[in-house]
């Protein structure tokens, strides 16, 4: 999960005025924070790590779970005096609960200077012109992507690359296809010169995102690519070292992305494939398309490509109408995936989506099913990092230790990892044995 406090790079100049980004959600925000950042330092905004320093807070927000809201207006109000004390200082909302709520949070907080949309903020300048109240959570025909200004120089050798935004699944539990919109692929030429950029500026390893980045169709030479090519076409970038994509559905997993697990040496052994429950009886409620047996084979399938793949998932407990037995089934796939990794939510309803209209499973049933999941994910992510002690992995150097002469960086499996390395440098792919796990990284020798 992305850490909100992480605060996007921009230049450093003394004079100029001050920019806070609070960041909640997943990396399609962190990366939609980032290019706000680009968006407003070009129009003189630096960054600032705190709140009181700054002329302008953007909060940039998830819907995805409720409290999402009742979080964003304790945040404003926390603001509020800040705003008092410095009058010209501009708080702006922007993200999922923005696209959700628009005026109604113009509305509850007078404090907030503008409402913006995440397919919008590429109008940040005119915005922040713009006298009194502003708001824009169009979807509008122009791309945002064709408005933004060229990529900054990254914190570190990793960097998001958004390839695709919004979803045409209309799963019955969640809020993405309203308020993200329907399924939109970026052009791969446009993605290549992006990526081409990134690397220039010395990143060294690039996620792709899309919230169903599997179902990626993008305007290529000579038609329309589907995510393979387009991973082959980035692993042809020279000094960009590793590529992987996140998140994936399972019916739109094409043989090509399979195979190319097996033989391009770039993408990292690592994928991201939600569940969300391990009962038919649930998954077609949910209106996933999918049964267990399905998600099983497709697993398979990627393991015989690339023996060594880390899977991680994500679940929802509590679905309306789950069962034990459909709670059971969960747990079953659990065991019989063996996951390296997965997030786990207690269901959440969320107004305007079928399942809201369900009456819901007795919440403390589902916190103790919740419960019983995460000890089972944790016992097996536990086995997973024990399971690399003594193998050898490829580490990417992010920064350097709090310990002398350690370096931390990122397993090929997006394990973190302690490095003794007193000469190493961030931004180098290093050969390293494993030599012991903890709970939340692996320490480990160079080779
Ligand atoms: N309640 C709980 N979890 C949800 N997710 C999406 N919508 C909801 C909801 N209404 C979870 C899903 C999804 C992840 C990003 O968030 O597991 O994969
Ligand atoms: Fe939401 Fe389902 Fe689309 Fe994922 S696939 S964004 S869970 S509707």
């Amino acid at each position: 999960m992305p850490d909100p406090a992480k605060q996007p790079d921009l230049p450093e100049t003394p004079d100029a005025k001050k920019l806070f980004i609070k960041t909640y959600g997943c990396q399609m925000n962190v990366y939609d924070s980032e290019r706000m950042a680009e968006t407003l330092g070009a129009q003189g905004y630096v960054a600032t790590d705190t709140a009181e320093d700054a002329d302008m807070v953007l909060i940039n927000t998830c819907h995805i779970r409720e409290k999402a809201s009742e979080k964003l207006f304790s945040d404003l109000g926390r603001l509020r005096p800040l705003k008092l004390a410095k009058p010209g200082m501009k708080i702006g909302v922007a993200g999922c609960v923005a696209q959700a709520e628009g005026a109604e949070i113009l509305r509850r907080a007078p404090q907030v200077d503008l409402v913006v949309g995440p397919q919008s903020y590429h109008r940040l300048p005119q915005m922040i012109r713009a006298e009194g109240q502003v708001i824009d959570t169009d979807f509008p025909l122009e791309d945002k992507f064709d408005h933004l200004p060229e990529r900054k120089a990254t914190r570190g050798p990793s960097a998001f690359l958004t390839v695709q935004e919004g979803c045409d699944k209309f799963c019955a539990f969640c809020v993405v296809p309203y308020t993200r919109g329907g399924e939109v692929s970026r052009p791969a030429t446009r993605l290549l010169a992006e990526a081409r950029a990134l690397v220039e500026k010395g990143v060294r390893d690039i996620t792709l995102l899309g919230q169903n980045v599997n179902a990626y169709h993008g305007a290529g030479e000579g038609g329309d690519w589907g995510l393979a090519r387009l991973v082959r076409a980035l692993a042809r970038i020279d000094g960009l070292q590793r590529i992987r994509y996140m998140t994936s559905h399972p019916n739109d997993m094409g043989d090509d992305l399979i195979a190319a697990h097996g033989d391009e040496p770039k993408l990292m052994p690592y994928l991201h494939l939600p569940v969300q429950s391990g009962s038919d009886r649930i998954l077609k409620a949910m209106n996933r398309k999918h049964t267990a047996a399905q998600y099983l084979a497709l697993i398979e399938r990627f393991r015989a490509a690339r023996p060594d793949i880390l899977l991680t998932s994500d679940f929802i407990v509590g679905f309306p109408g789950e069962t034990d037995a459909d709670f059971e089934d969960t747990l079953a796939l659990v065991r019989a995936v063996n996951y390296g990794m997965a997030y786990s939510f207690k269901y959440s309803a969320r107004p305007g989506t079928p399942a809201a209209e369900k009456p819901g499973v007795d919440s403390a049933v589902a916190d103790e099913r919740l419960q019983r999941l995460q000890t089972l994910l944790t016992e097996q992510q536990q086995a997973a990092q024990q399971a690399m002690v003594g193998r050898e992995v490829g580490v990417l150097y992010d920064k350097p230790g709090r310990m002398p002469g350690q370096m931390v960086g990122k397993s090929d499996h997006l394990h973190a990892v302690h490095v003794a390395d007193a000469a190493g440098q961030v931004g180098e792919l290093v050969r390293v044995r494993v030599t012991a796990a903890s709970t939340n990284s692996l320490a480990a020798v160079r080779l």
